[in-house]
């Protein structure tokens, strides 16, 4: 499988991930790649926005038609190899280094027909230029924005080779980046300590009575 092609580059897009869904929907081929310099309605989890300002960060958002569930770890686990050592995965698959927010997924599935996946990855962003109720938790890579394109080559690539490996290999690392082990979690029902990652990708939390609960990445979602 190869990722990347075709590709449609847009200067100044709404939303990467919008755009992929049309083409999804109109048959187009796994692999295919929608860019954008600028976003102007960048979409996040949870119904809340994502800022791309020109020219200075990946907003890319692939149309795939064979993934399994796994599929956002794999990509923030993809995202964090390349954003390298220091980078940690926030379990499902937001990106952090030294405590701060460098990238972001949005896998977005119709059924088993089509998924598709956005990834946005501030490689050269300056977080002072954002909203300031963004700037408090964004980073950056810190790259110079000729790096934004060599760093998407790299991180399709990287994708490429995640979303086909065995599960164990793909767990096995996350749980190595895993930001939340032995960290104060809450979500809307409850909260407790990171303990870990189990065989399905789900986050083991142990809870203040001293048993542990599984939280499944579609149900729950984490309020720090
Ligand atoms: C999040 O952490 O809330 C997810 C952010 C996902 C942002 C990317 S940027 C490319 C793609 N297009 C969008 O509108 N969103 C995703």
């Amino acid at each position: 499988m190869t990722l990347g092609q075709p590709r449609e580059h847009h200067e100044t897009i709404g939303s990467t991930n919008e755009r992929a869904r049309e083409l999804a929907e109109e048959g187009a081929a796994h692999g295919t790649l929608v860019t954008a310099g600028e976003q102007t309605a960048g979409r996040g989890r949870q119904g809340r926005g994502w800022v791309t300002p020109p020219n200075v960060a990946i907003a890319a958002s692939l149309v795939l038609r064979s993934y399994d569930d796994l599929l956002p770890l794999r990509a923030g686990l993809a995202v964090a190899d390349v954003a390298g050592p220091a980078a940690r995965v926030k379990w499902p698959n937001d990106v952090w280094i030294e405590g701060r927010k460098v990238a972001g997924i949005l896998a977005e599935a119709r059924g088993q027909d089509w998924a598709v996946l956005g990834i946005g990855v501030n490689v050269a962003l300056d977080p002072a230029s954002l909203p300031p109720e963004v700037a408090e938790i964004a980073g950056t890579l810190g790259r110079d924005p000729e790096q934004v394109e060599p760093t998407l080559v790299e991180l399709l690539s990287t994708l490429e080779q995640r979303l086909t490996e065995g599960r164990d290999a793909t767990l096995a690392a996350l749980r190595d980046r895993d930001a939340l082990l032995g960290q104060h979690v809450r979500w809307q029902d409850g909260e407790g300590t990171g303990a870990g990652i189990d065989q399905t990708g789900a986050l083991l939390v142990n809870l203040p009575d001293g048993s542990t609960t599984a939280l499944s990445a579609g149900e729950v979602t984490l309020s720090n």
